[in-house]
């Protein structure tokens, strides 16, 4: 069997859940605005389809997720009531939160509800056994239930107890926006139009790094962008001024750049960059060659020389895969590399993957989300899920051999 695929008999559409408590993982690690609001629900809204066919078939749905990186304490900002909010709102009944992860209000509120009825618990990383993948801790979470339906596609690349450990204890099944977005990437990445190109982008080398090996064996063509651009750079000897740059982490890029030459893969940097004098959305701003970038100046976005360059080689591509912004794309001033290349993508014939939820923000903004072949809620699953590599959450639900 292939990495990552499904098999039909773990599908939530195969489970028998009439009447039957089913801890749901999700993934709503969703972007808030200043206020507190959630700004986008794109993450809630894709997993209605699951949430409502549990409902419907009876089902008393505990629905758990993780929400940012509260490291096993309570954090007031990461709470899930807003997401809870939102629940109540778009499903038409009131969805009841825990205070606590898996403990007795949690139990509590699990045992009080009735055939279709729905609740959620607490954020899963207030408690520190969930990123631990910690026994006692899934045991817990699975004593909640009777049976266990993952679709947090966006965490299945994490080996946590809400994803893993909890298979050791429940009868597991994937949910519809697992299978949507396996199918999807599917679809495209088992045989993939060439030449083949993926587009990273995005803050830091170190959140992307752990996949850049398995990338550069699928690709043809490796674009860099972002602020992960100023850490290669670096490497090569250039002087970045007070751009961002992971020092720790030049040997790394310095061999990623190695392994690409000697794999035949062209692996392209960017040529110049548009720089502020400082990071802020009404920072002066100048354009400089990428291997001279003076101090007092820090690159937010790419120049417009690169921004052609990408887009004429995107024009040519079968297939494109592009994860995290190529500027401070929310920014006006340092969004023009980003956006242009999401026209350049809307505008070849390439099959398109989508990931990240910046990358999938500027795309909506630009009206060009049709265009897009798959556009994935995941970011760094995404990613994994490109580079070949085993996904956790995956192979553990399709490993799960307890039955209902
Ligand atoms: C994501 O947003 O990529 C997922 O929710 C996983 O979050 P994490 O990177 O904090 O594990």
């Amino acid at each position: 069997m292939k990495i990552n695929a499904l098999n039909e008999e773990k599908s939530v559409s195969n489970a028998d859940v009439n009447g039957k408590r089913v801890l749901l993982r999700c993934d709503f690690n969703v972007p808030f605005f200043d206020d507190g609001t959630i700004s986008d629900t794109r993450r809630i809204d894709e997993s209605l389809e699951t949430i409502k066919f549990l409902i419907r078939k009876n089902a008393r749905v505990i629905v758990c997720s993780h929400l940012g990186r509260p490291s096993g304490k309570f954090v007031k900002e990461l709470t899930l009531a807003p997401v809870a909010a939102y629940l109540s709102k778009v499903l038409g009944v009131q969805v009841k939160l825990s205070q606590d992860v898996a403990g007795e209000d949690s139990r509590f509120l699990a045992s009080a509800l009735e055939d279709g009825q729905i609740c959620m618990i607490e954020n899963l990383r207030f408690e520190l056994g969930e990123e631990q993948n910690d026994r006692e801790f899934s045991q817990q979470l699975a004593s909640l239930a009777e049976v266990y339906v993952n679709d947090a596609f966006g965490t299945c690349h994490r080996k946590h107890a809400s994803l893993v450990g909890v298979l050791e204890f429940l009868p597991g099944f994937y949910g519809f926006l697992i299978e949507k977005e396996v199918m999807g990437m599917s679809k495209i990445l088992d045989e993939p139009k060439r030449p083949f190109i993926s587009i990273l982008g995005g803050k830091k080398v170190s959140d992307k790094i752990e996949a850049i090996e398995g990338i550069l064996q699928c690709v043809d063509v490796l674009m860099i962008g972002g602020g992960m651009t100023y850490t290669f750079i670096n490497s090569l000897g250039h002087n970045v001024g007070d751009s961002i740059c992971e020092y720790e982490k030049l040997r790394l890029a310095k061999d990623i750049l190695l392994y690409a030459k000697e794999i035949g893969v062209k692996l392209m940097l960017p040529l110049d960059v548009r720089a502020g004098r400082e990071y802020s959305p009404e920072t002066e701003s100048k354009i400089f060659s990428t291997s001279e970038i003076p101090s007092g100046w820090q690159g937010l976005d790419i120049g417009p020389e690169t921004t052609k360059i990408y887009a004429q080689e995107i024009e040519k591509a079968g297939t494109v895969v592009w994860n995290g912004p190529l500027g401070v794309s929310e920014w006006k001033n340092f969004s023009e590399g980003t956006f242009e290349l999401a026209r350049a993508i809307a505008r070849s014939d390439a099959n398109s993957i989508i990931g990240g939820g910046d990358s999938a923000e500027a795309v909506k903004r630009l009206g060009l989300s049709g265009k897009m072949t798959h556009i994935s809620t995941g970011g760094g699953s995404s990613l994994m899920f490109l580079s070949k590599a085993q996904m956790p959450g995956i192979s553990a639900v399709m490993g799960s051999i307890r039955s209902i």
